[in-house]
């Protein structure tokens, strides 16, 4: 009796427990027009935030922005290989912590996408698959592969049902609105004919059968079978159609900038074009835009793919990579996402018509059954402006490559070419400029390899990460070979022929030189060697800068010398091929071994710190004990001097660094025409600079005492000018139209602490080189000043009677009066 009766009680605490999900459970659906969460019709502003990229401290403030930038929801993929990096034992913790990031969303007010894949792409290595996968017997990724499938929906199902158990989904009244699986396989399914047809059928149906009770997507997939919703990725998807008359038009991932390689110029998309590319979005029926990314974050650890992909993942994104705001990118699309909310309801229930005026200039009208209007007018002219007449509904002037919302149809509320918000120029701080680091340091232990001396043996040419796993980023490889006459081989030719992405060469021990591919690819290495007579060793390490991520059987790209062929020509060009010759193989740097990285490294580590530190010399451990930055701002390494190597901070890897690697001096500009369609070659900047000086060292990973810089120097810098410093709004800008809300804030506790130039007229120019119209109000600069100056933050409407001017400048000029205000924080 005493057991029925806990049983029941048990059971009647299931069944509550049962009743109050279904409760709280939300309903996902849509058609054509919206999506439909518990029976509202929405249009959903989403941004794409990858958990690994930032830190969990970083987690609430870059949800709290994405909430003020009037996001809904946040997006992000999985990341298997940090999750599973040994198959079958699996890391959640800190920040691949999924689950809280998702409850974190939740609590903040947003939905959430979950983007499983779990191919992800992404920029990030070997595009998000472990590498015990690539080593299975049997197996091919992203195809009808058994092998590849079983762990696929192994995968798939742990996360699904992690994600379940913690109530995510929001069938069981957590935030996830969406799930994808698989991610642009579209793209290449070409590629693998019919075995990647039925791939795709599969894929479906391992998903559909997961039972999540929200939709799913399949993004850059126009044949995603029935009930998988097509989705579509680029810069604009304003012509996208979905493959069904009833799924809703959504843009999974709005490239707001782009990311960076190794060498290659600063990518930027300016504001304007972000909202354009939003608009027109909106304008032409779509019901959800995915910002790719709102936040790109730091590729820490070996996480960056690409190859080549830098440490910063900053993509121009609204919030910068250390959780800045990047204005007036954030402020713009935040103004965009209030004014199309204006018209949500009338946007997702009623009918659309276009208008065609000529010349590019399209009027998009939307009514509802109560005759409620909301307009559109976009000008996708990429060098003339138009002036529209609406007769009753007004005259609007509508710039080039624009996007003008009109509520109403007859009250202009946003044109994307216009930007109210706030410009910010970051600057970069340090409390004290001139304070040196005291540097310890190793010279990294090679008498092993350098006497040849390795753990693996083969007669061949190995492939890089199946030897490493991918557990370094190093790999030595080592041979010897006899010579009897010097005459020939005292002034030889070392050429190896490798499929990237670095590589050393040592002989006899003595250091022979390095080189590196251009671009991440195959490249041959030659040097000039000296051999003896007798025995030489042959010493060569081979390095990855990140595993390729994209495109038709990425997975099976070589790395290392794979092959060779690896040769020795001597004079009168006579050569030796020691492709075949015994090679012996070691895996990582024994500095990597000993974790000297680590907080705690294995015994044996020994510092140096008599006498003065080697400069320029390759393969060199850096260690330099610093205090923390004072206040909030966040903070960077500035490794100007180093070459090429990896970072940590207290043991936190802070990603891989090349700073010595400089962006050619061509195809930048200061100024950026937003006109005309984007490409990442547009508005670059970084000419003639590293490809990346600063390195984020996120707060959390410091202490406010001792803290501990260790470098691992590849191949040869100096570290006398790495400072610390801390980033923040210096100068900030805003070019404000008659009848909007100039804004300005400083961060971290700063005020506005001087105007430097503040006009109500027609002032030209732009932040950092302003200039006074023809005519302005006198009191420009007072009236700013009253309002800003020693504030952390200030606004007000800027209108005549805010300058106390009888006259609106607007008529004086016949144009469009503006104040632009440029302060120093
Ligand atoms: C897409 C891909 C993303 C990312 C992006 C470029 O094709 O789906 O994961 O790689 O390109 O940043």
């Amino acid at each position: 009796m005493r057991v029925m009766g806990s049983i029941s009680w048990v059971g009647i605490l299931l069944l509550s427990l049962a009743l109050l999900s279904s409760c709280l459970a939300v309903e996902v659906s849509y058609d054509a027009n919206a999506l439909i969460i518990n029976g509202e019709r929405r249009i959903i502003f989403s941004g794409a935030v990858h958990y690994p990229r930032s830190t969990v401290e970083m987690w609430p403030d870059i949800m709290q922005k994405a909430k003020d930038g009037g996001l809904d929801a946040i997006e992000t993929y999985i990341f298997w290989d940090r999750h599973e990096p040994v198959r079958r034992e699996y890391n959640f913790t800190g920040n691949l912590d999924f689950v809280k990031f998702f409850k974190l969303m939740q609590e903040a007010g947003l939905y959430g996408i979950l983007r499983i894949g779990p191919y992800v792409c992404a920029e990030w290595n070997y595009g998000g698959f472990p590498l015990w996968l690539h080593n299975m017997p049997g197996i091919d990724l992203r195809t009808d592969n058994p092998v590849y499938k079983n762990e696929m929906q192994i995968f798939t199902t742990k996360i699904v049902n992690m994600a379940k158990e913690a109530n995510l989904f929001a069938s069981q009244g957590g935030p996830i609105i969406l799930a994808q699986i698989e991610n642009e396989y579209g793209d290449i399914m070409w590629g693998y004919g019919a075995a990647g047809e039925s791939y795709l059928k599969w894929c479906a149906q391992m998903a559909l059968a997961q039972n999540i009770g929200v939709p799913w997507i399949m993004c850059q997939q126009n044949n995603a079978p029935a009930p998988m919703i097509n989705t579509c990725n680029g810069y604009y998807c304003d012509w996208f159609k979905p493959n069904s008359p009833t799924s809703p038009k959504m843009f999974t991932e709005n490239w707001i900038g782009w990311f960076q390689k190794w060498g290659e110029r600063v990518p930027h998309r300016s504001a304007e074009d972000s909202a354009l590319s939003v608009a027109r979005f909106i304008q032409t029926g779509g019901v959800l835009n995915n910002y790719y990314m709102y936040h790109g974050g730091t590729n820490f650890g070996r996480t960056a793919g690409g190859p080549y992909i830098t440490t910063s993942y900053s993509y121009d994104a609204p919030i910068d990579e250390y959780g800045n705001l990047n204005q007036p990118k954030w402020g713009h699309l935040k103004q965009l996402h209030a004014a199309i909310k204006l018209g949500e309801k009338i946007l997702t229930n009623g009918t659309r018509t276009d208008t065609d005026f000529g010349n590019s200039v399209t009027l998009t009208t939307y009514t509802d059954a109560t005759g409620a209007r909301f307009c559109f007018i976009s000008n996708m002219d990429e060098g003339k402006d138009a002036n529209i007449d609406l007769k009753n509904d007004g005259h609007y002037f509508v710039p080039a490559w624009s996007v003008t919302i009109l509520d109403g149809c007859n009250k202009e509320v946003f044109n994307t070419a216009r930007v109210n918000s706030q410009t910010s120029v970051m600057v970069k701080r340090s409390d004290d400029a001139s304070a040196k680091l005291t540097w310890a340091w190793i010279v990294e232990k090679k008498k092993d390899t350098l006497n040849g001396r390795g753990s693996v043996k083969a007669h061949s040419l190995l492939e890089q990460k199946e030897l490493t796993m991918d557990a370094s980023d190093y790999l030595w490889y080592m041979t010897s070979v006899d010579i009897n006459d010097t005459s020939v081989w005292s002034n030889a030719t070392l050429q190896v022929n490798t499929e990237g992405h670095t590589l050393h060469a040592f002989v006899n021990k003595r250091y022979a030189g390095y080189q590196h591919s251009q671009w991440g690819n195959n490249f041959t290495y030659e040097k000039e060697v000296s051999l003896k007579n007798g025995t030489n060793i042959i010493t060569l390490l081979s390095a990855t800068v990140g595993l390729p991520n994209y495109g038709i059987g990425f997975h099976k790209i070589k790395t290392g010398i794979a092959g060779g062929p690896v040769k020795l020509i001597g004079s009168n060009n006579v050569e030796i091929d020691l492709s075949a010759n015994q090679w012996s193989y070691k895996v990582g740097l024994n500095g990597e071994r000993k974790r000297i990285y680590d907080l705690h490294p294995h015994a044996g580590v020994s510092w140096r710190t008599n006498g003065s530190y080697p400069v320029g010399k390759p393969l060199t451990w850096y260690k330099a004990e610093f205090k923390a930055p004072s206040g909030s701002n966040p903070v960077v390494v500035d490794l100007q001097g180093l070459g090429k190597g990896h970072a940590w901070v207290n043991g936190h890897s802070i990603g891989r660094y090349w700073p010595s690697w400089l962006i050619g001096t061509n195809g930048c500009s200061d100024w950026c025409d937003y006109r005309g369609r984007y490409k990442k070659e547009k508005c670059n900047t970084g000419c003639g600079e590293p490809s990346q000086r600063w390195y984020h060292v996120p707060r959390s990973f410091l202490n406010n005492d001792k803290n501990t810089l260790i470098l691992f120097e590849e191949v040869g810098g100096n570290p006398q000018n790495v400072s610390f410093q801390t980033v923040t709004a210096g100068t900030i800008c805003a070019n404000v139209y008659e009848g909007q809300t100039l804004e300005l804030a400083c961060q971290g506790g700063q005020v506005i602490s001087q105007i430097q130039f503040a006009s109500f007229g027609n002032p030209q120019g732009q932040c950092g080189s302003f200039k006074k119209g023809n005519w302005e109000a006198t009191n420009s600069q007072s009236v700013v000043e009253a309002n800003c100056l020693g504030k952390k933050s200030c606004g007000f409407t800027v209108n005549k009677e805010a300058f106390g001017v009888t006259m609106s400048p607007m008529q004086v000029n016949n144009g469009v009066a503006t104040l632009a205000v440029q302060a120093a924080c």
